[in-house]
């Protein structure tokens, strides 16, 4: 079984029945996703809050009864991926385009739940990965020239060539570089979100709980927020 399949499983075993459950979007959510399904054939009974088109399609394949955030405001465990995890357990998010969604439903959520596999796992948060901005279209062009400015490395993602990747949201996402990572994921988070034309980052501080490693050889293991 793949480190990401072993988390996924590990931490659908945290939904109990009644939950109002978040899922994820990646391939490392999808494991977990699937998992759930298992469960609910099973006769576990959840509603599910989908963080994007890709995992509202899976679950729904799955038999898992989906919901809104307008009918369900608050969520008990969202299970997601990312990019990276720091010492302090934030994260970078992003790199499969869903992050708007995904900070949103982590922030109606009372206990996030991140897998991954130990590749993810960093020193310094910016030093493996590039962080995600979703923005506006109207303003790419401008963004980057502000991340330019701060020493950041921006590139607009590209589903082909001359083609923006478009997120869910019908935005655009500025993958920027770090060359020596984020010292202050908190002011760099403010920060970025008031350039206009930004509608969020993937830097989510401060909103995990607990992260599940899975590992090679079929364990996993639990770090929990202090
Ligand atoms: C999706 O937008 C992301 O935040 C993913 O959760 C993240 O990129 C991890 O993806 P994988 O599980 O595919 O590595």
């Amino acid at each position: 079984m793949l480190p990401k399949e072993v988390a996924g499983r590990r931490a659908a075993e945290y939904i109990e029945t009644g939950m109002v459950v978040g899922l994820g979007t990646g391939s490392t959510a999808e494991f977990a996703i699937r998992a759930i399904g298992e469960r609910v054939a099973a006769g576990l009974e959840v509603k599910a809050i989908p963080t994007s088109e890709a995992s509202a399609q899976l679950a729904g394949e799955l038999g898992i009864t989906l919901t809104t955030l307008e009918d369900d405001p608050a969520v008990d465990l969202t299970i997601d991926g990312a990019d990276e995890v720091d010492p302090d357990l934030d994260l970078i998010k992003g790199l499969g385009g869903a992050l708007l969604r995904e900070k949103i439903v982590a922030s109606a959520t009372a206990r996030q739940v991140i897998i991954i596999d130990p590749s993810k796992l960093v020193k310094k948060l910016g030093t493996q990965a590039p962080l995600p901005i979703e923005v506006v279209p109207f303003s790419w062009s401008l963004v980057c020239n502000r991340l330019s400015e701060r020493g950041i490395e921006p590139t607009l993602r590209m589903q082909q060539a001359e083609q923006p990747f478009v997120t869910d949201n019908g935005n655009y996402i500025i993958d920027g570089r770090f060359p020596e990572g984020i010292d202050d994921a908190q002011a760099t988070d403010i920060w970025l979100n008031t350039l206009p034309g930004v509608v969020e980052n993937g830097l989510f501080v401060a909103m995990t709980h607990l992260v599940v490693i899975g590992e090679a050889d079929g364990t996993s293991r639990v770090i929990e927020k202090s």
